[in-house]
């Protein structure tokens, strides 16, 4: 069991908790995610990524979207509450090394927590940092100062403009992209649709681009498939064969199809876990 000892509710529906998994707190390594399930009984498995972890106090920190069942069941957890299974660390870390140049970091929504570890690791190599991070609007940006202590250059765009600049991410990327001193390496995470077009900014540049892939995720060990993706001509597994990959190869509208491919079940679905069954006696 690995007890909640904080919560923070960052937004309407975004959350930050901190709870105890010392072994995971200890081994982890940037660009790595989580299974959780939230108890024993048949419940959910879902990924989560880590946002920080903390050896010392055996700690790991998790940011989350309240969007789907489990999730919504997460958030409604208190301190002092314990997460039943937790699995990880999990996928395969980043790779990290000092390049030749500046390296851009693009988060979006909820992808600047993932992006933060790697950030972190970046800066502790050595790397010149360019965080570029954006939201749709002021309220949703998250981790602003934890970003803030480790760039070299922090950017800040929302889409309406209610803090930073008025912008999409892509903006600040294209023009790093055509500066005198390009970046060297980019990552980008956050919603499909901004990595991949993240992905296409870069690519005319010529800037290998890495991109961190958010799919549905039963087991997390590559036996169920349901994570599988298209990068250039071959089908990899987020859970074991990511979850990052090159930008430039991954089949983005695919991934994105898979992605609604259960949303009708979503909507529809009453949960039944527990319910009495007609002509079954307990
Ligand atoms: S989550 Fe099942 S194969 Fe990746």
């Amino acid at each position: 069991m690995n007890r909640i000892v904080k919560k923070r509710r960052l937004s309407a529906d975004v959350f930050r908790f901190t709870f105890e998994a010392p072994n995971i707190a200890r081994e982890r390594k940037a660009g790595q995610f989580l299974i959780v399930q939230l108890d024993n009984d048949f419940a959910e498995r879902f990924p989560l990524t880590i946002a920080d972890a903390d050896p010392e106090t055996g700690t790991i920190d998790i940011i989350f979207q309240a969007v789907g069942a489990s999730t919504m069941k997460l958030a409604a957890m208190e301190e002092g509450d314990s997460i039943a299974n937790v699995l990880g660390p999990l996928g395969t870390p980043t790779h990290i090394e000092k390049v030749d140049g500046p390296v851009v970091c693009v988060g979006g929504g909820i992808g600047v927590a993932p992006m933060h570890p790697i950030v972190q690791a970046l800066r502790a190599a050595g790397n010149e940092i360019i965080v570029i991070m954006g939201a749709r609007n002021k309220e949703l940006l998250i981790m602003e100062n934890e970003m803030k202590a480790l760039a070299d250059t922090l950017i800040v765009c929302t889409d309406d403009g209610s803090y930073g600049r008025k912008a999409l991410v892509t903006e600040p990327l294209k023009e790093y992209c055509e500066s005198d001193n390009p970046p060297a390496l980019a990552f980008a995470i956050g919603p499909p649709i901004m990595m991949k077009f993240c992905a296409e900014t870069t690519k005319p540049f010529g800037i290998p681009t890495m991109v961190s892939l958010n799919t549905i995720m039963v087991d997390g060990t590559g036996m169920c498939g349901g994570c599988r993706v298209t990068v250039g001509d071959e089908t990899k597994f987020v859970c074991v064969d990511g979850p990052e990959f090159d930008g430039h190869k991954v089949d983005f509208n695919n991934m994105m199809l898979r992605l609604k491919a259960y949303k009708p079940q979503e909507e529809d679905h009453k949960c039944r876990v527990g319910a009495d069954v007609p002509g079954e006696s307990k």
